[in-house]
């Protein structure tokens, strides 16, 4: 009998191995001319990316949580400043907004997008508030039309962070080229992921363009001449010397990935194991799952897969003894970190962050999954539903 196959949560291998000549000779490239920071691949690597979000410019950053901070000094944010988000995000779009001593406003989200919902954001709009950071999660955007709309009627500014979205678009129109500042990350597991951490800050702006230039390199320009306290923010050359050959791939990945998305959707609903929301909202998922949905308008780039699963904790350590990989994002929603505990809120705050956080699960999606994975990833957790059937 053929064993079924190990399926982790995500394998780069694959994909190293089909651009090893490539790669390995760019970083060859850049040894050879021991051009390590900044520099020419930076360059080309920024023009790219900001060509691909359709703005202007780009400026390479140490990472996507150094964009944003980046991002937010560059248009002066100061302490007491008020930035409203998200609180079932990563970590680091709330800690930035702490760390440059601002107060972050949290909104919460719909259920179905796992993002903002813009319909609650006016009514935490107050004479402190400078900024709306929507988060693209799991690769599909936030509704900008309405966010949009609603920054320019309270004169607001918008950073987009798509650090989970590059490429995903709204209306035929992609993410970052919304909002006055895009920040991206090149993290491993993104979808496109350099050989460490790394990250970019996009902008249709020449102004803030500048600034977040300098900032990156210290406030400085030119050399030893400060106009500003800024930061070692900078990208380095190996990691835009891989991201330059990954980019032309990019959306291949997507497409595999929606590809991906399509077969978990027929396969899952052949087993009769797919939920609706209102099944979600009646607290009624036994038996089965919610599934991940591309909103109207939306090209979602799945950078995860997350389903509603109510028995989550059983469901994954079935899946773990089935070698079937799945992960949390996020076990807690960012109000219910103790370190955020001083923003004051409650458990119920936030009810759709927090059932998010109770009963989310991602699934393996990444572009060189197989079929037969696929079906493996089904059969697994069918089998988990039969076993555990009331
Ligand atoms: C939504 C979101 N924001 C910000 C970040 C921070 O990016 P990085 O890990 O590159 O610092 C991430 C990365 O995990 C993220 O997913």
């Amino acid at each position: 009998m053929v064993n079924p196959p190990k399926v982790p949560l995500l394998d780069l291998k694959p994909q190293y191995q089909a651009l090893k000549p490539e790669l390995d000779a760019a970083l060859a490239r850049v040894v050879e001319s021991q051009y390590f920071i900044l520099g020419p691949e930076v360059a080309c690597f920024e023009a790219g990316v900001a060509a691909y979000c359709g703005v202007h410019h780009g400026i390479g950053v140490s990472s996507g949580t150094d964009a944003l901070i980046v991002a937010m000094m560059a248009i002066g944010i100061q302490p007491g400043d008020e930035v409203i988000t998200t609180p079932y995000t990563f970590f680091g779009t709330v800690g930035s907004i702490v760390r440059l001593g601002a107060k972050p406003v949290l909104v919460d989200i719909e259920p179905q997008s796992f993002n903002i919902d813009v319909s609650k954001i006016e009514a935490a709009i107050t004479p402190k508030t400078r900024v709306i950071a929507p988060v693209h999660l799991f690769g599909q955007m936030a509704d900008m039309g309405s966010l949009m709309k609603l920054a320019k009627a309270h004169n607001l500014i918008v950073i987009e962070d798509a650090a989970q979205a590059v490429g995903a678009q709204q209306n035929g129109q992609p993410a970052c080229s919304f909002g006055e500042l895009g920040c991206l990350s090149f993290f491993p597991t993104k979808n496109l992921g350099g050989f460490g951490d790394g990250g970019m800050v996009v902008t249709p702006h020449e102004a803030h363009a500048h600034s977040v230039r300098q900032l990156r390199n210290h406030g400085m320009e030119p050399k030893y001449i400060h106009a500003q306290v800024g930061g070692n923010f900078r990208l380095d050359a190996l990691q835009a010397a891989i991201l330059n050959i990954k980019l032309p791939h990019l959306n291949t990945w997507h497409e595999q990935r929606r590809k991906n998305a399509d077969l978990y959707l027929e396969a899952f609903s052949a087993a009769g194991l797919t939920r609706s929301l209102e099944d979600l909202e009646n607290g009624n998922l036994r038996a089965g799952i919610l599934l991940p949905t591309e909103m109207p308008g939306n090209y979602h780039i799945y950078n995860q897969f997350v389903i509603y699963t109510e028995q989550r904790e059983d469901l994954m350590a079935y899946m773990q003894t089935h070698d079937v990989g799945c992960e949390i994002y996020y076990p807690l929603a960012l109000h219910q970190q103790e370190c955020f505990k001083n923003l004051g809120h409650q458990a119920g705050d936030f009810p759709h962050a927090e059932r998010a956080a109770a009963m989310s699960l991602a699934l393996p999606i990444y572009p060189d999954l197989t079929p037969e994975m696929i079906a493996r990833v089904v059969e697994v957790i069918a089998a988990f539903f039969q076993s555990h059937a009331a």
